[in-house]
């Protein structure tokens, strides 16, 4: 298989209203419940982000997996 990750997932950040907790960010654009992991990198060698959230508020995540700054989006989706 000569498949590349990340896959875009999106072109646009996913932004989500949560409360405090651990989250894990999918790295690799091919989970179905973007932007969390589903499993589905078990087919690639990448691994979902840890995400601890302190405090309960928006977050945009970033869905095109192109980031810099992730799991959020740094508006790299604009240059694809
Ligand atoms: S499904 Fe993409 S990192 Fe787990």
């Amino acid at each position: 298989m000569s498949e590349t990750f990340p896959k875009v997932a999106a072109k646009s950040p996913a932004v989500l209203d949560l409360e405090p907790g651990t989250y894990w960010w999918c790295s690799c654009g091919l989970s179905s419940k973007q932007p969390f992991c589903d499993g589905a990198h078990k087919v690639t060698s990448m691994t979902p982000m840890k995400v601890e959230i302190l405090e309960a508020g928006k977050k945009a995540f970033c869905q095109c997996k192109q980031t810099k700054t992730a799991p959020f989006c740094d508006g790299a989706h604009c240059d694809l």
